[in-house]
């Protein structure tokens, strides 16, 4: 029967190169599944180590569902060795106190499998008394840990500390599979750093023949000629949406309020101004398999749009009178054509995961993703790059810390792929 491998990869410099590893080994007919520790997904994005072992990625950000579908222990009573690579200082000491407070440690206090640890670490981290205290204690517990290599370290020291050859941790794997060991199958062009991924990630079509539907940008509602009402939506963060919904092989439907941003490749963009405009553009573009409403569309508009420019009339107030705009959200959510997941955003100053719960009901959505944009915490929100949010479901809240617009369009879009 195939061999099988849990793979825990902890968040270090040397992440990047568990993507190697997995590559050797499924080579060898090992089959790897994969958990990453919040750190690990600093280094190599959850996407890229799913692409390299065809498999969804266990973590904690959506342990909820991970949990009812194959829970911590099935994970590990499926595996025949545990490899922990690489296994950073933080993580061995964690093991070796059995602290387990999140899913890689919780699997490794409760294991009965064999455990191999690969250590990468920083050459003082190495040589600190209380690594090698812990590893000593480890080797006593019968875990294996490899002994790292010495040479110029990532962060310019020279000493132990480097992660082996991933050839090398696959032939220790393999002795203790009783695989037989293939050096030719260690040769040929990897992926070693993230950017080389980015390729690798383009290939990944877990969202092709789906078509999504995504709201960006502000609208504009026009009081006369020469004025509108708007907000300050830049779009960024629906545009970088759509982009890596793209990039998974999906068909990408852009609705656009006024922005000046290019438009991702492989994306039909419509542009419209108004809400009256997007409301329209959406229903025109159902069905959907999904619709992700990131536009910040205007609550109200003038009640007239005058046609010819409004002029000051002495000191008497201004004449404008405002009228609701449609919930473009909501609506879809009641349609006879709703997508089956319905996704919308909130933009909140205030009590943000309260005001976001009670959308998600009152808007009848599936998701609500909710930011906070007070001035104090969201500062640079709208219009910056890098975004804090909170995914709530009906299971519970997944939370996406300052992390960058991409990133986190990338993250959102791998949870879509896994319901879809
Ligand atoms: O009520 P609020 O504007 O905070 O709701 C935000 C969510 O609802 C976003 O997903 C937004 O795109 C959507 N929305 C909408 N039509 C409106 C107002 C908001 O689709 N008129």
């Amino acid at each position: 029967m195939k061999k099988q491998i849990l793979l825990i990869v902890s968040g270090g410099i040397a992440a990047y190169k568990s993507l190697e590893l997995v590559r050797i080994l499924r080579r060898h007919d090992i089959a790897v599944r994969a958990v990453m520790t919040k750190s690990a997904a600093e280094f190599v994005t959850p996407l890229s180590l799913g692409v390299m072992t065809e498999d969804h990625v266990y973590g904690d950000m959506f342990n909820l569902k991970d949990e009812r579908e194959i829970g911590h222990i099935q994970l590990s009573r499926q595996a025949d060795l545990i490899v922990i690579c690489p296994a950073t200082a933080n993580l061995i000491a964690k093991m070796n106190a059995g602290i387990a407070d999140d899913l890689a440690t919780t699997i490794l206090l409760a294991t009965d499998k064999p455990v191999l640890a690969v250590p990468a670490m920083n050459v003082r981290m190495w040589n600190h008394n209380a690594t090698q205290r812990n590893i000593k204690q480890l080797r006593e517990d019968s875990v294996m840990v490899m002994t790292p290599d010495s040479g110029a370290m990532a962060c310019g020291e020279f000493g132990p500390g480097r992660l082996p050859e991933p050839s090398e941790i696959t032939q220790q794997i393999c002795t203790q599979l009783g695989v037989k060991f293939d050096a030719t199958l260690c040769q040929g062009q990897s992926p070693t750093t993230q950017s080389n991924v980015q390729e690798t990630i383009t290939n990944n079509q877990a969202l092709a023949g789906k078509h999504i539907l995504i709201t960006a940008g502000p609208t504009r509602e026009a009081i006369d000629p020469v004025r509108y009402i708007a907000n300050r939506s830049s779009g960024k963060q629906g545009f970088a949406i759509a982009d890596a919904a793209a990039k998974m092989g999906a068909k990408v439907t852009l609705i656009a309020g006024p922005v000046s941003l290019p438009t991702p490749s492989g994306v039909e963009r419509i542009d419209v101004e108004s809400a009256l405009e997007m409301q329209s553009a959406v229903n025109d573009a159902l069905p959907a398999d999904c619709a992700i409403m990131v536009a910040a569309v205007a609550d109200w508009r003038a009640a007239n749009n005058a046609e010819q420019k409004i002029k000051k009339d002495g000191d008497a107030i201004a004449p404008l009178q405002l009228i609701e705009n449609p919930d473009i959200l909501a609506e879809l959510s009641q349609h006879k054509e709703r997508p089956k997941l319905l996704i919308g955003f909130a933009a909140e100053t205030e009590n943000v995961l309260e005001h976001a719960r009670t959308k998600l009901s009152r808007k009848g959505c599936d998701w609500i993703i909710a930011n906070d944009v007070s001035t104090t915490n969201g500062q640079g929100v709208m219009g910056g790059d890098h975004n804090d949010v909170h995914i709530i479901t009906a299971d519970g809240e997944d939370n996406i810390d300052h992390a960058t617009k991409e990133r986190v369009a990338q993250t959102i879009m791998e949870k879509i792929a896994n319901v879809l």
